[in-house]
């Protein structure tokens, strides 16, 4: 099925429902699930501690989506108005290139295992013992192994900053889990071996969200006239458009501060996709942060250029620690069905379809600055909210929204004056 469903922002909730059922094959029950939040409190009280209740978001699809030539619906579970809908704008742009070309590493994770006080060549002695220490990393996790991964390789990290401290990391595939248990678990297993070995004080066994051996590589194109805007009072050529994005970039490749913002516009779609499918948003944030700054400086984790006439093409490159097995992934119903939507089977792929999910958000918060801005698009549905917030219900929330955008202030106290203007209205045509 096509994951370009024109007006599906505009539909009502039962008709979104009943075609991401079909396209999904979802039944009644996973459907009556995602109405309740994913999962039941008693779920959630394996998951966590003193639960008293669940906490629920908007769920949401974007649509549009074209990842490695293949059709996909994308659930995001978020907060803000527009992330969703500007995903499925700029996916749309980028599907008339082609779509995204994603790749995803093997699912390496490191676990970091500190070693304090080390005697002479500590280093050497570790070194010379790999083979054997791989192997009792894989004694540490034989499920993992038994699936086809398990420890790949040892790495003695000494820099001038690490004082009087030698940092093992001991990497790991951990196949289709996000993996800090299983690479936790082995550098607790391992660190005695290497205190050992190093003569040396075992400190800290934990992974590092640094994971910059589990990279996703996204590439987009979009063709000039995709990216053509016309809104009330203002019209951008696809050629402006394009300009200006490249500017943009320019601008987070310059500037911190910048780069700050850029990413938090990538992290709304990253994250939204991390919601709903049951990951840890956390250990990516920190895994994106901490490599956005790699270089020393911080900087943008993506870059648009225009490269060919015509053509504007984007790129990311970030950590992209996430799982479809373990974890919450295992309990929460909802991700499972989450899951299904996306029709993914491996973590890999997922961390494809996360990953343009980011670039084209970055994408639709690019173009929106550089033409006509963010503010009209994100009033339109803050005004939506606010008519609720006032008491609005059924056909008034848009009748309200839209009045208080053509004739601001976009208020509660102004959507309240509007409905009892249209509560006074109606009364007088009884
Ligand atoms: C808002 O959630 C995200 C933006 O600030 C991103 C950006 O500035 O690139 C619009």
């Amino acid at each position: 099925m096509s994951s370009r469903i024109p007006k599906f922002g505009r539909m009502k909730i039962e008709q979104r429902r009943k075609i991401i059922q079909e396209s999904a094959g979802l039944d009644d029950a996973e459907m009556a699930l995602l109405l309740e939040g994913g999962f039941s409190p008693l779920e959630a009280d394996l998951m966590v501690e003193g639960v008293i209740g669940l906490h629920a978001l908007p769920l949401g699809i974007a649509t549009n989506f074209i990842v490695n030539g293949r059709d996909v619906l994308v659930p995001m579970a978020v907060e803000e108005p527009s992330v969703i809908a500007a995903a499925s704008n700029a996916a749309r742009m980028i599907r008339q290139g082609g779509g995204f070309s994603a790749e995803a590493d093997e699912s390496i994770m490191a676990v970091q295992v500190e070693l304090q006080d080390p005697g002479p060549d500590a280093a050497g002695k570790i070194q010379n013992e790999k083979d054997r220490l791989l192997t009792l990393a894989d004694e540490a996790q034989p499920e993992l192994k038994s699936l086809g991964g398990g420890a790949r390789d040892i790495e003695i990290r000494k820099t001038e900053a690490s004082g009087n401290r030698l940092i093992v990391h001991i990497y790991v595939d951990c196949l289709d889990a996000m993996g800090a248990n299983a690479v936790n678990t082995i550098g607790e297993a391992l660190a005695p071996e290497l205190a050992a070995l190093a003569d040396a004080r075992a400190g800290l066994k934990i992974l590092t969200n640094l994971a910059d051996r589990r990279l996703v590589r996204i590439n987009a194109r979009v063709k000039f006239e995709s990216l053509e805007r016309r809104s009330s009072g203002c019209s951008f050529s696809g050629a402006d458009v394009a300009r200006r994005v490249v500017e943009a970039s320019d601008f987070a490749l310059a500037d911190p501060y910048r780069a700050a913002t850029h990413n938090k516009g990538i992290m709304n779609g990253v994250d939204a996709v991390i919601m709903a499918t049951g990951n840890d948003w956390r250990a990516v944030e920190a895994g994106a942060h901490s490599y956005a700054a790699a270089g020393g400086t911080y900087g943008p984790l993506s870059t648009w250029s225009i490269e060919e006439d015509g053509i504007l093409c984007g790129s990311l490159e970030m950590p992209m620690a996430i799982g479809i097995v373990g974890g919450a992934a295992r309990i929460h119903r909802g991700a499972a069905a989450a899951r299904k939507i996306m029709n993914i089977k491996s973590a890999r792929e997922l961390a494809c379809i996360i990953g343009s999910a980011g670039l084209a958000s970055n994408l639709a918060a690019l173009a929106a600055l550089g033409s006509e801005g963010i503010q009209a698009g994100h009033m339109g549905l803050h005004a939506r909210s606010v008519a609720m917030s006032a008491g609005a219900v059924g056909d008034q929330i848009d009748a309200v929204a839209s009045r208080m955008c053509s004739s601001g202030p976009v208020t509660v106290p102004r959507a309240k004056e509007i409905l009892s203007e249209m509560h006074s209205k109606n009364e007088s045509e009884k």
